[in-house]
């Protein structure tokens, strides 16, 4: 039986423009060619977690808008559970207005409807979210859920693996009762400054891009390696690694084991444009991990 994974978290609509010039203050230029893209975090991991294997239920907001449920429907489509989506009214559906150029991705989320996540709105799925065999969340929801989440499931014995993306500040209880903690580069340097996190080092996973991965076992480092790839679009790379992460150890995978699949997930991901364009699902995971 396929393990259940479940993912409170946001929703977006990703406006991506790429351009070979980023504008200057007061400054209008052309740009290359417009997409919308499915995105969010949550959902981002959401559909990373389901290609790859797992059973996901997936619980966040949407506005009452043609992005919601159109983001609705293509989570439907991509074999996830989406009865956890509430519409609200006088909501925006979340957006993303993504920024692409050579040089990197520049990212405004408008929170919109993401913003209803509440530790209510979790405590109405309380039951089905206790159902789960490890639970996946980010901070583009409110912190407040994620620390009624977390403790909830602490409660109950089921593992939580938190990326602290974007990063906000986060209590020690948070810290002493999640599973895994996902930061990014950025993220750790900021983690790093807090005193819980020393006594949480076994808990850390960086992710470093191209240069793969830390994670630390008996407090000693240890160093996973990443890919050399033809980059089209790294927005969704990290959400990619944690899907990846989530569905492997769900499944009963050593951390090292999941790690290194995740790192590959996440080089595939970005070899095309969308943050969930190029998620790849485990067959494809497994070829590319043997021809490297
Ligand atoms: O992590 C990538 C995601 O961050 C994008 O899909 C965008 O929606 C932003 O939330
Ligand atoms: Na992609």
């Amino acid at each position: 039986k396929n393990p259940t994974v479940s993912v409170v978290g946001s929703i977006n609509m990703d406006l991506t423009v790429s351009t070979d010039v980023i504008p200057d203050q007061g400054e209008t230029v052309l740009g290359n060619q417009f997409d919308t893209f499915p995105g969010g975090k949550g959902a981002n991991q959401a559909v990373a977690a389901a290609r790859l294997g797992a059973n996901v239920h997936f619980f966040g907001a949407v506005g009452d808008d043609v992005f919601g449920s159109s983001l609705t429907k293509h989570l439907r489509d991509e074999g996830i559970h989406t009865d956890g989506i509430e519409t609200f009214r006088n909501k925006g559906t979340g957006t993303a207005t993504i920024i692409l150029s050579e040089q990197d991705n520049r990212i405004i989320v408008a929170r919109g409807a993401n913003a209803e996540v509440t530790p209510e709105f979790a405590e109405r799925f309380r039951s089905t979210i206790l159902k789960s065999d490890l639970i996946l969340l980010q901070l583009e929801i409110p912190v407040e859920t994620v620390s009624y989440i977390v403790n909830l499931a602490s409660q109950h014995q089921i593992p939580v693996i938190l990326n602290p993306a974007p990063y906000q500040h986060l209590t020690k209880e948070i810290i002493e009762q999640v599973a895994y903690l996902t930061p990014n580069e950025a993220e750790w340097r900021q983690l790093a400054k807090l005193p819980a996190t020393e006594a949480a080092l076994d808990k850390m996973i960086i992710t470093k891009g191209r240069y793969g991965a830390i994670y630390y076992e008996n407090r000693e480092k240890r160093r996973v390696s990443g890919y050399l790839v033809d980059v089209q679009d790294t927005t969704g790379a990290g959400d990619t690694f944690n899907g990846a992460l989530a569905a492997q150890l769900a499944a009963g995978q050593s951390i090292q084991d999941a790690i290194e699949f995740a790192n590959a997930a996440a080089a595939l991901s970005i070899t095309k444009l969308g943050a969930q364009n190029g998620m790849p699902d485990h067959a494809a995971v497994q070829r590319f991990m043997q021809n490297k």
